[in-house]
C-alpha cells in the first residue's frame, strides 16, 4: 500500500517540519511594561513593606499626610483653621506654613504634605503605588527616610509634632506622644527589604522599582507566551491542516535579575489532510520548554514616568520536544496504515520580543521550503494576572 504510507508520512514529515517558534523580533507599540520581579522575591517584598505600611498608618506619619488638614473646617486640627496664602494668580505660597510656627515652632519648616501624597484610607497596594511614584529612585527613598530635610520622619519618631510651649499648653497634659515599637532604623530596614525583595538593592536605574506608573512591585504578576502555529499545505494532491486547536500558553516564572523559566508545558498537535481519495489524521504530543532573560532597556531617570526608555527585550530560548507523533491515512483502493513517529525529537529556536505586555514575535513560515504551503508561527507575551 505504498500510496497510503507516503501519505502517512508526508503528514509526519509536516508534523515535524513546524518549527514551533520563530527566530525574529518585530518591533511592538509600546505597553505595559513586563515586572520581573520573582514570587519569592515578592513575597518577601510583600511582607517587608507591610512593615512599612504600618509606619505610614501610626498617625504620626499620617496626620501630616491627609490625616489632619488645618485648611478646611472639621478636619481635626486641634490648633484651628487656617487660610492657605496665595499669590496674584491663585497659586499657593511657601508662606502659608509660616503661620504655624507660632506653635510648631520647635520644627522649623513644619508644615503638612501635598493632597497628592496623602497616606489616608490607603490600602498596602495603594501605599505602595504612592511610594514609588513619590519617590525619585530606591535610594532617593532611603535618604528620604534616613535623613530627609527638615526632618519629618524624625520628628514622626520623636512625637513632639514640634510643638513650642504656646502649642503644648494648648494639649491637655502633653506628653510628646512617638512612634512606638518600631525604630527609625528598623523603618530604614523594611524599605531595603522591600527593595532587595524586589531585586533592587536601593540602587536608581533599577528596572524593577524603576517604573513609576507601573504597579510592579506593589503587585505581583504573572506571564505566559502564547503559542501561535498552524500549517497548511494546499496542492492539486495535498490538503492538510496542522496547529494546536486553541493557543496554547506557557506560563513563566521569573527566577532573578529578570531571568525566568517555564515548565515543560504539554501540548498536542493536531492535523487532517486528504490527498487523492485518502483522508489522514495525525497527533503530536509535544512539550515546550522555554528560558531566558529580561535585557536591556535601562530607563534614563527611572522613576520619571515622563522620560522616555528604551524599551527592555526579551531573550528566549523556547526547546519543543515532540515525544510520540502518531498519523494514520486510510485510502479505500489502497488500504489504511499507521505510523508513528521514531521516538523522541527536539528542537531549540532563540526568539527575541519586547518585554512588553503583547508584544509578538516575528511570524515565520511553519513549513518553510515545502510546496503549496501556507500557515505561520509566533509568540506572543500576555499577562496571565
Ligand atoms: C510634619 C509633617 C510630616 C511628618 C510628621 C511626616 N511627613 Fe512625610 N512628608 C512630609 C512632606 C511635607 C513631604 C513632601 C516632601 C517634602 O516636602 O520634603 C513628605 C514626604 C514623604 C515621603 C515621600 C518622599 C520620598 O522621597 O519618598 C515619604 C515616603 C514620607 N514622607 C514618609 C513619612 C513617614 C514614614 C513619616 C512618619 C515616620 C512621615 N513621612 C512623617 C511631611 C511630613
Ligand atoms: C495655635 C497653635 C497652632 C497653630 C498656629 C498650628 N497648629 Fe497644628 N497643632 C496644634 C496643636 C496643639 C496640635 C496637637 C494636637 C494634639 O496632638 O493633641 C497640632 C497638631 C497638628 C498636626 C498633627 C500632628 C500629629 O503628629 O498628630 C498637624 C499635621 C498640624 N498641626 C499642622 C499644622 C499646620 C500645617 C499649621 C500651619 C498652617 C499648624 N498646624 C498651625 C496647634 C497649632
Amino acid at each position: 500500500m505504498p500510496i497510503a504510507k507516503k501519505i502517512a508520512s508526508v503528514f509526519l514529515i509536516g508534523i515535524f517540519g513546524v518549527p514551533m517558534l520563530s527566530m525574529l523580533a518585530s518591533p511592538t507599540v509600546a505597553q505595559q511594561k513586563v515586572c520581573t520581579v520573582s514570587d519569592d522575591g515578592f513575597a518577601k517584598a510583600r511582607a517587608a513593606f507591610a512593615g512599612m505600611a504600618d509606619v505610614l498608618r501610626n498617625p504620626r506619619c499620617l496626620n501630616c499626610h491627609g490625616g489632619v488638614d488645618p485648611f478646611t473646617a472639621g478636619k481635626k486640627h486641634e490648633g484651628g483653621l487656617y487660610d492657605v496664602i496665595r499669590d496674584k494668580g491663585g497659586d499657593f505660597l511657601m508662606e502659608t506654613f509660616d503661620q504655624c510656627q507660632l506653635c510648631h515652632g520647635d520644627f522649623p519648616g513644619w508644615r503638612v504634605a501635598p493632597m497628592s501624597m496623602s497616606f489616608v484610607g490607603k490600602d498596602n497596594v495603594e501605599l505602595c503605588k504612592l511610594i514609588k511614584r513619590n519617590s525619585n529612585s530606591g535610594i532617593g527613598l532611603i535618604d528620604h527616610l534616613r535623613s530627609d530635610r527638615p526632618p519629618f520622619i524624625e520628628v514622626g519618631f520623636k512625637g513632639t509634632r514640634g510643638l513650642n510651649e504656646a502649642g503644648r499648653n494648648m494639649v491637655d497634659n502633653y506628653q510628646p506622644d512617638p512612634i512606638r515599637g518600631v525604630t527609625q532604623g528598623q523603618l530604614i530596614q523594611m524599605a531595603n527589604d522591600w527593595l532587595a525583595g524586589l531585586g533592587t538593592n536601593g540602587s536608581s536605574g533599577d528596572i524593577i522599582t524603576g517604573d513609576a506608573t507601573s504597579d510592579c512591585g506593589c503587585v505581583q504578576h504573572h506571564y505566559a507566551f502564547e503559542v501561535h502555529s498552524e500549517a497548511t499545505i494546499n496542492t492539486d494532491v495535498v490538503h492538510l491542516e496542522s496547529g494546536f486547536g486553541s493557543m496554547p500558553r506557557i506560563p513563566i516564572k521569573f527566577d532573578k535579575d529578570g531571568a525566568f523559566h517555564s515548565d515543560k508545558t504539554p501540548l498536542t498537535q493536531t492535523g487532517a489532510a486528504h490527498a487523492v481519495d485518502c483522508t489522514a489524521q495525525s497527533a503530536s504530543q509535544l512539550t515546550i520548554s522555554t528560558k531566558g532573560n529580561v535585557v536591556g532597556g535601562k530607563p534614563i531617570d527611572p522613576w520619571n514616568p515622563n522620560e522616555p526608555k528604551p524599551n527592555d527585550r526579551i531573550n528566549v530560548t523556547a526547546t519543543g520536544e515532540t515525544t510520540k507523533a502518531t498519523a494514520s491515512a486510510q485510502c479505500p483502493k489502497a488500504g489504511s496504515i499507521s505510523i508513528s513517529s521514531p521516538g523522541p525529537t527536539s528542537k531549540s529556536f532563540t526568539i527575541e520580543l519586547d518585554a512588553v505586555v503583547g508584544a509578538r514575535s516575528k511570524p515565520t513560515p511553519s513549513l518553510p521550503g515545502v510546496q503549496g504551503a501556507g500557515g505561520s508561527t509566533w509568540i506572543k507575551l500576555i499577562q496571565i494576572d
